[in-house]
């Protein structure tokens, strides 16, 4: 399968071929990978979709695509020619036994050969599709199926997926996309961890005063209303992206860099979350809705009209007080906040360390600020560890905060890939380790079932705040009434 230059021969079927996931994200992902060299000859793309069409015109669409969604600079055309060429399109009902017939015609290949199903479809169709392949004999020992986010909707949705996937794939061969741990700097984030001694000792209760995890958007909803409306943000980004985040960095060291060794250690902080219930729910979460407002000076309308739903309550920007109960965490709160219309699109977790025991620098003292330790996921990518460092001059001790910082541009040049590229290229692989085993994604739900309760029991509704401001101020109120306050550049 595998050349020593690192290229693969693969049949990739990607279903929902015809959708904005496919088309905005997979198809420029594997036309990098295949201008890198990583795509043999005699890789085959299928693009499958309801729709009647032709190979000819599935390919027009692609090219379109990456027309768009590629940097001019990037868009080679006689790359792109090849690339495109090697789909063919297959009209296929995902509902339909007799669909996949055709389908196993079409693939019909050496049996050791990889053969990688992604499922770019609604979460619904999951559990059929893979009951549909198994039944036609296409669940060969190398094939392996990619689940886009979200599986289901709560715990149970989720397990009746999770179960009627694994009647057709053992758990290896799921691949549960969460893309941000495809980000280049949350595999990072364990590079820093465990690449370095310098943290460790310092990584826990004992020294660390909290945690803050934004990832803020700029963007609406961006054509998926009738997805987002459903979901919200709590179920969009905190259920996944979020918690996965706050996994990686409470996590204990994992004994190996393998697949299950990291993923035990994951689910070890998911499954110590402190539950919120109807109690907790007021003090330790926040929800909102934007309203009209104008982000970088353009104007944009309410959240209820984008998604053409006047009575919507669901909610656009959220802030999670999270606690893990364990040991090394007790007391230390991780503060989950993201939204959409926010006025920068900026990811980062910041670990907070706590102030000095005992000032010595009289005068001074009071400028002395507790080191904060920065991790930049996007954009600008990088490190920055907040120190006090003395003013240059001589008139005394004058000191001030700065930032020792990694830029991850400056040190090291070149495009940084996609997400979607380097999972893709696991899923070949496949190495797991970057994909949410099914015991975490129940696990996540587990935990976040009972916020959805505990706000649908109440009578609040979420706050609204401008489009373009950071969220409504109770979400400010939250963090301040324990004494803290957000980390300043996002304000
Ligand atoms: C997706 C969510 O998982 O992540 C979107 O469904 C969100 O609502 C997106 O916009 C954010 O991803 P990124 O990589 O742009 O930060």
């Amino acid at each position: 399968m595998t050349h020593p230059s690192g290229s693969f021969s693969f049949d990739l079927v990607v279903f929902g071929a015809t959708g904005d996931l496919s088309l905005r994200k997979l198809m420029p992902a594997l036309y990098h990978r295949d201008v890198a060299g990583q795509l043999n000859a005699d890789v085959r793309l299928f693009a499958v979709a309801r729709g009647a069409m032709r190979d000819e015109e599935f390919r027009n669409l692609a090219r379109g695509a990456l027309n768009r969604h590629l940097d001019s600079a990037d868009y080679d055309e006689a790359a792109v020619e090849r690339f495109i060429a090697r789909f063919r399109y297959l009209s296929l009902d995902a509902d339909a036994p007799e669909d996949y017939a055709a389908l196993a015609q079409a693939i019909d290949g050496a049996s050791d050969r990889v053969v990688v199903y992604y499922l770019a479809m609604a979460p619904r169709f999951f559990g059929s599709i893979c009951g549909h392949l198994a039944a036609t004999g296409l669940n060969r020992p190398q094939a392996r199926v990619v689940l886009e986010k979200p599986i289901g909707h709560d715990l149970a949705s989720a397990r009746t997926i999770n179960a009627a996937v694994a009647a057709a794939f053992p758990e290896e061969r799921v691949f549960r996309i969460d893309h941000y741990l495809g980000k280049e700097t949350v595999q990072n984030l364990m590079a820093l961890r465990f690449a370095n001694a310098l943290f460790e000792p310092v990584w826990h209760r004992g020294v660390v005063d909290h945690v803050q995890v934004t990832v803020a958007e700029k963007i609406g909803v961006e054509g998926r209303a009738g997805y987002y409306d459903h979901a919200g943000a709590l179920r969009d980004m905190v259920q996944n992206h979020l918690l996965q985040l706050l996994c990686l960095v409470a996590m204990e060291a994992p004994n190996a860099f393998a697949a299950d060794a990291v993923r035990d250690e994951k689910l070890k902080v998911l499954q110590a979350l402190r539950p919120i219930n109807e109690r907790s729910i007021m003090e330790k979460t926040v929800r909102g809705q934007y309203g009209p407002g104008a982000v970088d000076g353009v104007a944009v309308p309410a959240y209820v009209d984008e998604v053409e739903q006047a009575a919507s309550n669901t909610e656009t920007f959220v802030v999670v007080k999270a606690e893990v109960d364990n040991w090394r965490w007790a007391g230390v709160p991780f503060y989950l906040r993201t939204g959409k219309r926010l006025p920068a699109r900026r990811s980062e977790i910041v670990v907070q360390f706590r102030p000095v025991p005992h000032l010595i620098f009289d005068g001074a003292s009071r400028d002395v600020v507790a080191n904060r330790l920065v991790i930049r996921l996007q954009p600008d990518e990088g490190i920055a560890l907040h120190m006090m460092t003395k003013v240059p001059g001589p008139g005394g001790m004058r000191l001030r905060q700065a930032p020792l910082n990694l830029s991850f541009a400056d040190t090291f040049h070149g495009r940084q890939p996609d997400a979607y590229e380097r999972l893709l290229m696991d899923v070949v692989r496949g190495n797991p380790m970057l994909f949410m085993r099914s015991d975490e994604v129940e696990a996540a739900w587990r935990w976040i079932e009972p916020i959805l309760a505990g706000w649908s029991a109440g009578s609040e509704t979420p706050k609204p705040y401008t489009a373009g401001s950071w969220g409504p101020s109770s979400a400010i109120g939250l963090i301040e009434r324990d004494g803290r306050t957000w980390h300043e550049d996002m304000r």
